[in-house]
């Protein structure tokens, strides 16, 4: 029978990245949130509802927040180490402690792309959430017209499963998905 595994520690974990740390969202955090959100450059793809007021943006920061407590997943804000400024978030949710598997996503202020602080932050991200929550399988899905998370996920080792049509109601439309994912047979620090 497989174990069932819960973590236990309730208190929201920091990740040391070097010039950038993952920790908790803070109300703080909301206009910053709000304003590298609105982006149309970082939101293209992201395959949620966009917050439209600053009200609705601080629902969406505190909700993302509040999955650690419900241990749902966790879902850091990414933060520039000497400001301290959040620069983008990223996280695992859908804990499933029955199946051994959880989702990875992310987005990030579009002045920080290109600097690899996405493909350190998944490299954090993924070893903790074998360590900790000691899943078995990670998985990601991204619009099949956003390359740069498609090269992103490939980069770090994510193995690109399929497609999933449909998957995503996105902006009006149903849309076509790849489905990633990485196990833990197939991460080496395990
Ligand atoms: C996708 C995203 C998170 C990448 O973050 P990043 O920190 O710029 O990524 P990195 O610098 O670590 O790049 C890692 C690799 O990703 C790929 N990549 C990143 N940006 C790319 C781009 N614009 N075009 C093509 N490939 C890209 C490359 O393979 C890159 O490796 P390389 O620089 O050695 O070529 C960022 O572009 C973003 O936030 N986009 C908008 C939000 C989003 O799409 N979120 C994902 C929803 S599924």
């Amino acid at each position: 029978m497989q174990e069932i595994h819960h973590p236990v520690a309730k208190i929201f974990p920091t990740i040391d990245l070097g010039d950038f740390v993952l920790r908790e969202k803070q109300e703080s955090d909301v206009e910053t949130f709000f304003g590298y959100y609105s982006d149309p450059q970082v939101n293209e793809f992201i395959l949620c509802e966009i917050p439209k007021t600053i009200e609705e943006a601080k629902r969406e920061l505190l909700y993302w927040r509040g999955i650690f407590y419900q241990n749902d997943g966790v879902y850091f804000a990414i933060a520039d180490k000497k400001s301290g400024e959040m620069v983008g978030s990223i996280g695992i949710t859908g804990h499933n402690p029955y199946q051994s598997r959880i989702e990875l996503s992310y987005d990030l202020s579009a002045p920080y792309w290109r600097r690899g602080i996405m493909t350190s932050a998944i490299m954090a991200v993924v070893k903790y959430a074998f360590v900790e929550w000691k899943v078995n399988r990670i998985e990601a899905v991204a619009s099949i017209f956003n390359i740069p998370s498609k090269n992103l996920l490939l980069k770090s080792g994510f193995t690109l499963e399929g497609v999933l049509r449909q998957h995503r109601y996105h902006r009006g439309r149903f849309v076509d998905v790849y489905s990633f994912s990485l196990l833990r047979e197939e991460f080496p620090v395990i």
